[in-house]
C-alpha cells in the first residue's frame, strides 16, 4: 500500500460501520452538498458513506495522482497512450470552433471538421434519397462492426429512437452467423446500405460478416460494392476491399475504438438521427468536456463520479458496480460501459510496468429498471455482498400520453435507492409478521427472511430528458470518469493488450476445428472440447 492510499484506508476503517442515514441526520444540507451539477443534470452521491473528510481525502488523492496535469496533457494531444505511442483525442472529435489541438505539430481539427462535413453530406443524401440503392431509396442501413465500432453507435441509436427520421438502422457484431443471418433476413438487398465499421479493418468478426453481407447483396444487386460504405483508420485496406473512397470516412489512430462514436464510427447514428441531431450529441459531449476541464473537483461531475467509484471499489473493496438506467432506451448503456470501463481500466500493471497496489477497475454490469427489479435486485437488497448501484433517470419521458407510466418508473427508481439506504430492521419485520397473525418461533423465522440490511450505497444521475444533447453529456461524463479513475490507478486506460491472447489462440484453433491441424500442445480440456465440437 503506497502512502497516497493510506489516509483514505484509515478513514474508511473508522467510518465503515456507520449508517449512511446518520449522515443525513447530522447534516440537513447533505443532499445538496453531496451532489454535483452539470447545468440541469444532477449527480447525487449523498446516499453513500462519503463524508466531508472522505471527500477531501478523495480529492487530495486525485490531486496527488496528477489528474489535473494528465487532463491538460490529454486535451493538448500529448501521447498519453504510451504503450502504443498515441495521443488520446476523442475530445477533438467534439471540440468547439476556434480550438487548436496539435498532434506531432499539426492541428488536427480542420481534418476532423472536413470528415464530419463529408459524413453529414452522405447522411443527408441517404436520408433524402439522393443516394439510392439499386432498388431505390435506402430503407435500411446495416452497420457491421464490433466492440467500439458497434457498442457506442448501437447504444446511442436505441437511446435516441424518438429522434429517428431516416431509414431503419441495424447493427451486426457477433461472428455467430445467426446475427448477420437474422438481421439480413427480411431486408431488401436492393435498398440496403452496409457500413463496414472497423478502426483497423482487420477484425475477423467484422470482415467475416462484411463478406457474408456482400454475398447476400450480390445475389440481387449487380454492383454490391456501390451499396457499401466504410469507416476506418486504414484507407489502404478499405480500398483493397473495393469500397469507393467517396464512401470511406477515415479517422486517426488517436481515437481509441471504445471512444470513437463521436467521429466517423458514429455514421450510422448520424444517419438515424440526422446531422443536426448528431451535432446536438456532440454539443452535449463538449458541454461535459468544458465542465470536466474547468469545474473545481468538488463540483466536477466526472471527477466526483470517478472518486465515488474509487471509494467503492479500491477503498471499500466492492468488486462490482451495477449501472441501472430507469430509461428503457438506455438498455444498451451497461454493455457499452462494460467495454468503456473494463477494457480501459481492467489492468494489473501501472504505466511503468509495476504491479498495481490496489484493485483494478470493477466489474460493471446492469440492466434497465424496472426489469432488473424482477430479476437480480433480490441479491442487491439481501445478498451478502454489497453492490454499489448507479441509477439513471429522466424527469420527463418522450411519451406525453403515457406520463403516468413515467411517474411510475421514477417512483420505482427512487424507491429502490431509498430501500437500499433505509433497509428494514428485524423489529420492523417482526411487526409486519405479527400484523399478519404470525406468532412465536414461526414469527421469528419468517421475520428474519424479511430483514433488509440497508445502508447500501447508491448514486443517482438525474437529467431533464434523454435528448441527443443529454446523451452526449452522459457518455462524455463516463469517458472522463474512466480517465480520472485510470490516472488515480496509475494505468494506461487507452490500450487493450488483454484482448490479444484470445484472438491469437482463436486463429490457431480454426484450422484445428477444420481438421487441418491436430490438438498437439493443447490442454486436455481444450482437446476434448475440440473433439466434441469439431464438425
Ligand atoms: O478486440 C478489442 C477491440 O480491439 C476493441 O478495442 C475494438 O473496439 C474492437 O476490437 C473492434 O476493433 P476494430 O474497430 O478495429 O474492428
Amino acid at each position: 500500500m503506497t502512502d497516497k492510499w493510506q489516509n483514505l484506508k484509515d478513514h474508511h476503517a473508522k467510518v465503515a460501520e456507520r449508517h449512511i442515514l446518520d449522515l443525513f441526520a447530522a447534516d440537513p444540507n447533505r443532499a445538496h452538498d453531496f451532489a454535483a451539477r452539470a447545468g440541469a443534470m444532477l449527480f447525487d452521491y449523498s446516499k453513500t458513506n462519503i463524508d466531508a473528510k472522505g471527500r477531501d481525502l478523495l480529492i487530495k488523492l486525485a490531486e496527488v495522482s496528477g489528474v489535473a496535469e494528465k487532463r491538460a496533457a490529454m486535451f493538448a494531444g500529448e501521447k498519453i497512450n504510451d504503450t502504443e505511442g498515441r495521443a488520446v483525442l476523442h475530445v477533438a472529435l467534439r471540440a468547439p470552433e476556434g480550438e487548436v489541438i496539435t498532434v506531432d505539430g499539426k492541428d488536427v481539427l480542420p481534418e476532423v471538421r472536413a470528415i464530419r462535413a463529408r459524413m453529414a453530406e452522405f447522411a443527408r443524401h441517404v436520408r433524402d434519397g439522393h443516394f439510392t440503392g439499386q432498388g431505390g431509396r435506402i430503407t435500411d442501413v446495416v452497420n457491421i462492426g464490433i466492440g467500439g465500432s458497434d457498442l457506442g453507435p448501437a447504444m446511442a441509436t436505441l437511446a435516441l429512437a424518438p429522434y429517428h427520421f431516416g431509414p431503419r438502422v441495424h447493427y451486426v457484431s457477433n461472428v455467430d452467423g445467426a446475427h448477420v443471418h437474422d438481421t439480413l433476413k427480411g431486408l431488401n438487398p436492393e435498398t440496403t446500405l452496409v457500413i463496414v465499421a472497423s478502426k483497423t479493418f482487420t477484425t475477423i468478426e467484422t470482415m467475416t460478416n462484411a463478406d457474408t453481407a456482400k454475398r447476400w447483396m450480390a445475389e440481387k444487386v449487380k454492383n454490391p460494392g456501390a451499396q457499401f460504405a466504410a469507416v476506418s483508420t486504414a484507407a489502404d485496406k478499405t480500398a483493397a476491399y473495393g469500397i469507393d473512397p467517396a464512401r470511406v470516412f477515415g479517422f486517426e489512430d488517436w481515437v481509441g475504438g471504445r471512444y470513437s462514436m463521436w467521429g466517423p464510427i458514429g455514421l450510422s447514428l448520424m444517419i438515424a438521427v440526422g446531422p443536426e441531431g448528431f451535432d446536438d450529441f456532440l454539443a452535449g459531449g463538449r458541454d461535459m468536456d468544458e465542465r470536466f476541464l474547468w469545474a473545481p473537483f468538488e463540483e466536477n461531475p466526472a471527477v466526483m463520479l470517478a472518486l465515488v467509484g474509487i471509494w467503492h471499489n479500491q477503498i471499500c473493496g466492492y468488486a462490482t458496480r451495477a449501472v441501472l438506467p430507469y430509461d428503457q432506451r438506455l438498455s444498451r448503456l451497461p454493455a457499452y460501459l462494460q467495454q468503456l470501463e473494463m477494457e480501459s481500466n481492467g489492468k494489473a500493471v501501472a504505466v511503468d510496468g509495476s504491479p498495481l497496489v490496489v484493485n483494478s477497475g470493477p466489474v460493471v454490469w446492469g440492466e434497465p429498471g424496472t426489469n432488473g427489479q424482477h430479476a437480480f435486485y433480490q441479491l442487491i437488497h439481501q445478498g451478502t455482498r454489497v453492490v454499489p448501484c448507479e441509477f439513471l433517470v429522466a424527469k420527463e419521458g418522450h411519451e406525453p400520453d403515457l406520463a403516468h407510466q413515467h411517474l411510475l418508473l421514477v417512483s420505482n427508481c427512487l424507491a429502490q435507492s431509498e430501500a437500499l439506504l433505509r433497509g428494514r430492521s428485524l423489529d420492523e419485520a417482526r411487526a409486519i409478521m405479527a400484523k399478519k397473525g404470525a406468532t412465536g418461533a414461526e414469527l421469528e423465522r419468517q421475520a428474519r427472511h424479511r430483514v433488509f440490511p440497508g445502508n447500501r450505497p447508491t448514486t443517482t444521475l438525474a437529467y431533464p430528458k434523454l435528448t441527443p444533447f443529454t446523451l452526449g453529456q452522459i457518455i462524455a461524463l463516463y469517458e472522463h470518469r474512466v480517465f480520472v479513475e485510470g490516472v488515480i490507478l496509475g494505468i494506461n486506460s487507452y490500450d487493450q493488450w488483454g484482448v490479444e491472447l484470445g484472438k491469437e489462440l482463436a486463429l490457431a484453433l480454426q484450422p484445428v476445428l477444420e481438421g487441418k491441424a491436430d490438438t498437439t500442445g493443447k490442454d486436455g480440456s481444450t482437446a476434448a472440447l475440440v473433439a466434441y465440437l469439431k464438425p
